[in-house]
């Protein structure tokens, strides 16, 4: 039985245990603000692997984590339909999205570990990251810099293999009431196609906390186009189930 094999039918047992116990995250997609550490957590980043070319960010939302990796001496481009909106409307979309993650969490405390009348204990850091971004965004926005590009997945404005390292995180996989299994296949295409590295996707499993059902069949799809794959085990301070990552490689690169 190949890894992938076990792995799909483990994923089925688990998509139908927990079928009754999340929650998955409805309207609008939350422009989310996790932070440069949380990234580095999910994506099992280190500052060498950050530094070893240029970094796109897809989505991005409102976190800092292209602003850091520039801090560091790196490249990083972030790319997001919301990069369509000025400083002052995306500000204004953030706010609000603070309060709507917080009553989102709190309405699991089981799932987010949360004590009766504690606050979220994220929800400090993604205020400040917020807050880091938006300065950031205001500041390249004002020097035309390029890091923020508004762009909405499966079509890219970059060349090919224009990225070492390409990052995406919850959105791929996390919002399955939206995207069938063909725009999945088309957004992860175009990110190999602007990547001549890596690409690593995270988390595996929808807003509610359940594994991708389709995860077998996306694969082989892209098995087939010769792109290959390997799991990395990572930790998750905001959701324990979301303890995989996958890394795509796509077929030009050398192995
Ligand atoms: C949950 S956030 C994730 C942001 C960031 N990666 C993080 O972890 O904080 C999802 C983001 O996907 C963006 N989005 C929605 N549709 C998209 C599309 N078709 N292509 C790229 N990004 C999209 C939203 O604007 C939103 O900022």
């Amino acid at each position: 039985m190949s890894e992938w094999h076990s792995i799909d039918q483990h994923e089925r047992y688990l998509y139908r245990v927990t079928e009754n116990i999340g929650k998955t995250f409805t309207g609008e997609i939350l422009v989310s603000s996790r932070s440069f550490t949380e990234y580095c957590e999910h994506f099992a980043l280190d500052p060498s692997l950050l530094r070893s070319g240029k970094v796109l960010d897809c989505p991005g939302g409102a976190s800092d984590f292209g602003a850091r990796i520039r801090e560091l001496g790196g490249r990083a481009v972030s790319a997001d339909p919301q990069y369509a909106l000025s400083p002052q409307e995306l500000g204004r979309l953030v706010d609000g999205e603070q309060a709507r993650v917080n009553a989102w969490v709190h309405a699991q405390p089981d799932r987010f570990g949360l004590r009766p009348g504690a606050p979220w204990p994220l929800a400090a850091a993604w205020r400040a990251t917020a807050e880091g971004f938006l300065s950031d965004y205001r500041r390249c926005r004002t020097e035309g810099s390029g890091h923020y590009v508004s762009a909405a997945l499966p079509a890219l404005p970059f060349p090919d293999r224009e990225f070492t390292l390409v990052i995406s995180g919850f959105l791929l996989f996390s919002y399955t009431d939206r995207f069938d299994l063909d725009f999945h296949l088309s957004a992860v295409r175009e990110l190999l196609r602007v990547c001549c590295g890596q690409v690593r996707l995270h988390p595996l499993n929808d807003s509610s906390g359940r594994p991708y059902p389709y995860m077998r069949k996306f694969l082989d799809i892209l098995h087939g186009e010769g792109v290959t794959s390997r799991l990395l085990d990572v930790t998750s301070s905001s959701d324990p189930r979301d303890d995989r990552t996958l890394v795509l490689v796509p077929r030009t690169v050398t192995r």
